[in-house]
Parts: C-alpha cells; sequence; structure tokens
C-alpha cells in the first residue's frame, strides 16, 4: 500500500498565495467589469531590463549552433555568473565569499524550502512570526512539527515580531539549532543594523546553531549603514547560509535564478558531535537533486552586473520604491500605524482591531484592491495586512486613490 506523508495532514489546505488567487478569481467572475488591482503576492510587473534581455538573447543565440551550443552546465552555475556575484554582491561589501561557494539555482524559495533537508528530524527550529511561509510549512512536510493548534504549530519555537520590539526577533529562552531570519523582512518590510545581525551571529556561534539568511530583499536598501548580507558581520561564514533572488532585484520572478551561498568553514555536526562540512552536503544534495539553471537564463543573470544592467535595474528599484512611498503616505494619511516600504518593497499595515482577513475582504470588495492578509504569515500578523509595491505607478496612484475613498 503506498501510503502518504501524514505530515501534509498538518498543513492548512492550500498555499498562502494560492488560497488569496482564488478567492481574488471568485470575485472577478462574480464581477466582471471591475478592475482589480493586485498589490498582493510580490511580483514584479514591470519588463526585463534591456541589457538583461541582450544578455538573455545571446545566451539563446549561442544555442542555435552547434559550435555555441550548451547542454548540461555545472549543476552549481556557470563560472562565469558565480564570479560576478561573488565581486559585486560580496567583495564589494567587504565581505570574503568565493565563487564556488555559491550555488546558483532557479531562485529563492526553492533553495530556502529545500534546505532543511540537510539537517536532523528533531533538531529545534526558530521561526519568526510573522513569516514568509515556505520557512514553516517545508519544516512541518518533514516531520519537525506537531499539529497546528490556535495559528501554530507544536514543537516550532516562534519568535514573535511586534510593534514593541520593532519587528525584529529577539533571542528565544530555550536553545536552538536552526534559526531562520529575513532582512530586509517578508512581510514586514522591518530590516536589522549590523549590531543587530551580530546578535544573532554571536548566539550561533556559541551555540552552534545555524542562520538560514533570507536577502531576497537587499537590494532595496536605501540606508547605506544596513548590512545588505550578514557576511558584513565578522565570523558569519562559520554559522550562516545565505539566499539571494534576482527575482526582487532584476525582475526574474518570471526567468527563474537565484542562489545560496554556503561558505566553506560553515560547518554541522553529526550524531556524535563530529563536524562536517555543509557546503560538501549540500552541493552533494544540490547535484544529486538539481540540473543547473537554463543557460541563457545565467546570461541574463550575468548581464545584471554589467555597467549598463547595474543602472537599469537600479532605476526599476528605484521605481517600486518610489510606489512604495506614495503607498507610506497615503496609508499614514489615513491614520494608520505601519513599517516597512523604507527599505523594503512591503508596507506592513497596523488594521487594529480588524481581523486581516476581514481587512483583505473589505479592500477587495469596496477598493478591488488585493492586499496580502497578515494572518497568513502567522498569528502575529491577525490584525496587519501586507501592501506591495509591485506594480505600474498608475495602478498604485489608482489603488491608493481607491484606498482613501474606501477608508476615509
Ligand atoms: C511574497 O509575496 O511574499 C513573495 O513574492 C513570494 C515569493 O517570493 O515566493
Amino acid at each position: 500500500m503506498i501510503r502518504a506523508n501524514d505530515n501534509y495532514n498538518k498543513l492548512k489546505a492550500s498555499y498562502l498565495f494560492s488560497d488569496i488567487a482564488k478567492r481574488v478569481d471568485e470575485y472577478q467572475q462574480k464581477n466582471p467589469e471591475v478592475q482589480i488591482i493586485k498589490l498582493g503576492i510580490g511580483d514584479v510587473t514591470r519588463a526585463l531590463a534591456p541589457a538583461v534581455i541582450k544578455g538573455f538573447h545571446k545566451g539563446v543565440d549561442e544555442m542555435a549552433s552547434d559550435a555555441t551550443f550548451r547542454g548540461y552546465g555545472p549543476e552549481q552555475g556557470y563560472e562565469f555568473l558565480r564570479k560576478k556575484i561573488a565581486k559585486n554582491d560580496f567583495h564589494a561589501r567587504g565581505a570574503d565569499i568565493s565563487p564556488d561557494e555559491i550555488f546558483v539555482s532557479d531562485g529563492a524559495k526553492c533553495d530556502t524550502g529545500n534546505f532543511q533537508e540537510l539537517f536532523a528530524g528533531d533538531i529545534k527550529v526558530a521561526i519568526p512570526d510573522p513569516v514568509y511561509p515556505a520557512y514553516l510549512d517545508t519544516n512541518v512536510m518533514a516531520g519537525r512539527t506537531g499539529e497546528f493548534k490556535d495559528g501554530r504549530y507544536k514543537g516550532i519555537v516562534y519568535m514573535d515580531c511586534l510593534k514593541e520590539n520593532n519587528f525584529l526577533p529577539e533571542l528565544p529562552c530555550e536553545n536552538v539549532d536552526l534559526i531562520y531570519l529575513c532582512f530586509p523582512n517578508n512581510p514586514t518590510g522591518s530590516t536589522a543594523t549590523k549590531e543587530e545581525l551580530k546578535v544573532w551571529v554571536d548566539y550561533a556561534k556559541e551555540n552552534k546553531a545555524l542562520i538560514l539568511f533570507d536577502a531576497a530583499y537587499e537590494s532595496y536598501i536605501r540606508d547605506e549603514a544596513l548590512p545588505k548580507t550578514i557576511y558584513e558581520i565578522e565570523g558569519a561564514s562559520k554559522v550562516a547560509v545565505e539566499f539571494r533572488s534576482f527575482s526582487k532585484t532584476a525582475g526574474f520572478t518570471g526567468t527563474r535564478c537565484g542562489f545560496t551561498i554556503v561558505p566553506k568553514d560553515c560547518m554541522v555536526f553529526d550524531s556524535k558531535g563530529r563536524k562536517a562540512s555543509l557546503h560538501a552536503m549540500w552541493n552533494r544534495r544540490h547535484s544529486t537533486k538539481f540540473n543547473g539553471v537554463s543557460y541563457p537564463v545565467q546570461k541574463a543573470a550575468e548581464a545584471v552586473y554589467s555597467g549598463e544592467g547595474k543602472a537599469q535595474v537600479k532605476q526599476q528599484i528605484a521605481y517600486y520604491l518610489n510606489n512604495a512611498d506614495i503607498i507610506r503616505e497615503t496609508v499614514e494619511s489615513l491614520g494608520f500605524d505601519y513599517v516597512g516600504g523604507k527599505n523594503s518593497p512591503y508596507i506592513w499595515v497596523d488594521g487594529k482591531d480588524r481581523d486581516s482577513w476581514d481587512f483583505f475582504d473589505l479592500l477587495l470588495t469596496r477598493a478591488s484592491v488585493v492586499c496580502t492578509p497578515g494572518a497568513g504569515f502567522g498569528r502575529c500578523g491577525r490584525q496587519y495586512i501586507r501592501i506591495s509595491a509591485f506594480n505600474s505607478l498608475e495602478n498604485v496612484t489608482t489603488a491608493m486613490a481607491r484606498l482613501k475613498e474606501a477608508l476615509k
């Protein structure tokens, strides 16, 4: 008899963003005349930058001739891309990451979800609340949790991120082995300073723990004093893995490319307490289960680091950040408290006494605007909604005018 993984029964029936899409589709079908504006899932709307398209085309053209055709590439990614990443994203920030510590992949969602496979089933996992749901759901699937009760899974150490602590997770009271952090944060848009990250690096060193650091939104950091990579913190390469994505940086949500940094001096421990190389383990996993990102996509990603590419991508980010400013001004003028939107494309709005799904429904039905209900990110999000800045300026402006009308 083929038996199912019972852990799947603990999960909610569908993934947050699938749930929202279903509700929005139903509403649209009932109201076909309405022009819905989606500020829910963080999906970019602007075309790939011209330099990126040029790189992409070049890659495709090379595939058209026997002389330059490429078959299987290195599972870890082509060196031409890994070298550019190391130089531009890490060496430029004083972080000593070498190209062979970079694993190119089809995006940060897969890597943040898959990485937990490397660890024992009975480790203690600390996860912020609210949180990007993929971290939590993949640990549920792997059987690291008990049942879901009152908005929480048994066995997970939740780190509440609330107004009172500036939406920054605090060190857990009990010992934990694996810590998920994300800055600039999804969903709250909050950021962490070097000093704040150092606290976590020190904790991980002291407790032989590991940090999984999601930096998918680093390119939205405007404040030069803020760290863009955890490896700006001394000693972090011994205790942290970092996830990056071209999705939000360069509009690759539909193109698919990201990368994960697994430093060579980052160690894990076997059941006898002996050190093992995390880099070797991830390399083994990656080369067994993944066959590399397509050549044209890696050529497109490489072009992000050209002079032209950098300037064009910077402009795209500025465009979305301008949207974020408009959203912040609107929610502020409506008297709501919020966080985020300054160094992040997300604005986390306190709905005061409103339940987040009610707030979501209200915006959908009264303004035809889609946001993301905070409850979907965890119990601490129950009175919040997340508004995303990823849309056209015209749509964001219209959506904010509708919000003002609906909520006045
Ligand atoms: C989000 O809206 O939280 C993200 O777009 C989801 C993702 O990156 O997978």
